[in-house]
C-alpha cells in the first residue's frame, strides 16, 4: 500500500495534460474576452473542467446546480456533458458577471441548457425543490461553503454528487489562519461530520471536493 501520493511536478503534469484534456476553443475564447472585459481570472482550470465533465457523464446527470458563475466557463463546460434536455442552474451574485455569462451562454452551442440566477446563492438556493438535482458544484465565496453544504444535503437526490473547488486553499487548508483556509477547514470538518456523505479531495487545480450523498 502506498503511504503517500506521487508528487506531480509541472513536467509530469504537462505530459498528462496533453494526453487527457482536450482543448475547448470556445472556452479559451471566453477566457480571453472575460479578461478584456475586466472579469477576474478565477475560473476553474481545464483539467478540473474535464474532471467535472467525466463525473457528470459517469452518473448520467441531467440537472446540475452551480454556485458561482463568473463568466460561464464552468457552467458551459458542465452543460457539454449533459444530454440535450439537461440543465445547469448557475447562481451568481454579481450582475456584471451574470450579464457576461448570459451573453456567452446564449452564443454557445449549450444555449438553452444553462440558466443564470442572479442573487446571493444562500437565498436563491433556498427557493429550489428538495432532492431534485443530480449534482451541485460550489465555487463561490468560501465563507459560504458550510451554508452551501447544508443546501446540498437538501437539494441533491440520493447518490447525488457534491463538488466544490479550492478545498486546498492554496495549500494552507491544514493549518492556515487566513479567512479562506479557516472557511475551507470549517467546510471539510462539517462535511466529514455528515453521516450520509462519503467524500474525497481530488488534488486537481486548487483541490476539488468530491462527495456522494448516500441513500
Ligand atoms: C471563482 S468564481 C466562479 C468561477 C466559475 N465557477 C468558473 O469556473 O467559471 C466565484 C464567483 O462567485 C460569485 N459569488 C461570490 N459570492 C456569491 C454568493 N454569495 N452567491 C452567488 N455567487 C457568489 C462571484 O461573484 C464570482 O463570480
Amino acid at each position: 500500500m502506498s503511504k503517500t501520493s506521487t508528487p506531480v511536478d509541472e513536467a509530469l503534469f504537462a505530459f498528462l495534460r496533453t494526453r487527457t484534456i482536450p482543448e475547448d476553443t470556445y472556452l479559451r475564447d471566453l477566457c480571453a474576452a472575460a479578461t478584456e472585459a475586466g472579469l477576474p481570472q478565477i475560473q476553474i482550470a481545464p483539467e478540473q473542467a474535464a474532471f467535472l465533465q467525466l463525473v457528470l457523464r459517469a452518473i448520467g446527470a441531467r440537472s446540475v446546480i452551480e454556485v458561482g458563475t463568473l463568466g460561464g466557463y464552468s457552467a458551459i463546460a458542465m452543460a457539454r456533458s449533459l444530454p440535450a434536455d439537461g440543465r445547469v442552474l448557475t447562481h451568481e451574485l454579481d450582475e456584471r458577471h451574470a450579464e457576461f455569462a448570459r451573453e456567452w451562454i446564449a452564443n454557445s452551442d449549450q444555449q438553452g441548457k444553462v440558466e443564470v440566477v442572479v442573487g446571493d446563492a444562500g437565498e436563491t438556493l433556498a427557493q429550489l425543490p428538495d432532492a431534485a438535482f443530480d449534482a451541485m458544484f460550489v465555487d463561490a465565496d468560501k465563507s459560504g461553503y458550510v451554508r452551501y453544504l447544508e443546501h446540498a444535503r437538501r437539494l441533491l437526490r440520493p447518490r447525488g454528487i457534491l463538488l466544490a473547488d479550492n478545498v486546498l486553499a492554496g495549500g494552507r487548508v491544514a493549518g492556515g489562519t487566513d479567512e479562506t483556509a479557516v472557511a475551507i477547514r470549517a467546510f471539510l470538518d462539517a462535511a466529514a461530520a455528515v453521516p450520509d456523505l462519503q467524500s474525497v479531495v481530488v488534488p486537481l487545480g486548487d483541490g476539488v471536493f468530491f462527495g456522494v450523498k448516500q441513500g
